[in-house]
């Protein structure tokens, strides 16, 4: 895309909105029925302790994570060992990131999947979508940080320092959520280190204001197709999950992460856990930021459900309901599906 036609299109710098264009109309069945304003919050969604519960009961904590990802597909954490002052100052610069001035932000904008480095609007099909959604996005790679951090933006001035910070500390997080899983499933200590986690993207979503929510969406219903990830969100409502056939809002916890199991981790606990759907709805007063840290297994690892888990084996869960496959082929298979979780899964079920 042009430079000119990339700054034209970033909803981040767009001012003084007054209606909603129509390529960002959806048709009236594709419209969200219940929007941040409306939609039934999730109230039993755990928020997990990790400091005091883990010290009091670790058995007991890991059975509630276990149960989260059986049933809803996500728990929150808090007291996780991130500091608050590094998730704000992180939250801050990308919001600051976002606000910076059309040129420089061009400056990244691309829709090469393997850019390490890239801002885009809406989805990287933008070109060819029908109906765009109401989001920049920003994603970069995070793992190892010296191969990567030369990539990343150096405005705000200390982008590279805080975000370098930041996703060390998540990936730390989100290994240890991953080592009581392990655990509660009784699979070997270790088995999400290495290939199967290697990948760590920061995405961060920012929506400004939407003048009618109910014609917009911010973010397509999807399941994660990674391993896992951890959410942080700003303090306004967007994200929803379906639980029952119904979209719940998730209300934002301050400095809490929103843990959600990716499909990976659904297929390798042999359909044990679930990956929730979830989706974004735009605000119509705020703007929202959030930020999405990613564990993405390598392209060539194989993915298969866990030994440990399939018929034979004490924590048995049933004969395999999938053949192992790489991560790069499972990925072709869910852009090639329109990234629908189920058709994707399908096509590596026994
Ligand atoms: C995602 C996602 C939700 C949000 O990036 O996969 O679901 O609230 N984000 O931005
Ligand atoms: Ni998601």
């Amino acid at each position: 895309m042009l430079q000119q036609q990339a700054m034209d299109v970033m909803i981040s710098n767009w001012s003084n909105v007054e209606t909603v264009p129509e390529s960002y109309t959806f048709p009236a069945d594709r419209r969200p029925n219940e929007q941040a304003s409306t939609a039934p919050f999730f109230k039993d969604l755990p928020v997990l302790d990790l400091e005091s519960s883990l010290s009091d009961d670790a058995n007991g904590t890991i059975q509630t994570i276990l149960e989260a990802c059986q049933e809803l597909g996500c728990f929150q954490v808090i007291n996780h060992g991130v500091s608050e002052a590094l998730m704000d100052d992180t939250l801050s610069v990308f919001k600051e990131f976002f606000s910076l001035p059309a040129k420089y932000k061009a400056s990244f904008f691309s829709n090469d999947p393997d850019k390490a480095c890239r801002l885009y609007s809406s989805t990287l099909n933008y070109d060819k979508e029908e109906h765009h959604y109401w989001r920049d996005n920003f994603t970069h790679r995070c793992h190892p940080l010296e191969d990567y951090i030369h990539l990343w933006p150096q405005k705000p001035t200390r982008y590279r320092e805080v975000v370098g910070r930041y996703s060390v500390e998540v990936r730390k997080l989100l290994m240890r959520i991953l080592g009581l899983i392990s655990e509660g499933l009784g699979i070997e200590d270790g088995y999400f280190e290495g290939e199967l986690s290697k990948t760590q993207l920061i995405s961060v979503n920012h929506h400004i204001p939407c003048p009618d929510p109910s014609l917009t969406l911010g973010m397509p219903e999807h399941c994660d197709p990674n391993l896992i990830t951890a959410l942080h969100q700003c303090d306004v409502l967007g994200l929803q999950v379906l639980k029952d056939g119904q979209w719940l809002g998730v209300e934002p916890l301050p400095h809490a992460f929103l843990v959600i199991p990716g499909l990976q981790l659904r297929v390798i606990s042999n359909e044990r856990l679930t990956s929730p759907k979830h989706r974004v709805v735009t605000h119509k007063e705020k703007a929202r930021t959030t930020i999405g840290t990613f564990l993405i297994p390598s392209h060539e690892v194989l993915i298969e459900p866990a030994k440990a888990l399939v018929k034979g084996s004490s924590h048995s869960t049933g004969p395999p309901v999938y053949r192992a496959f790489t991560y790069r082929d499972f990925f072709g298979a869910f852009t090639g599906k329109s990234c629908d979780a189920e058709s994707a899964l399908g096509c590596f079920k026994l």
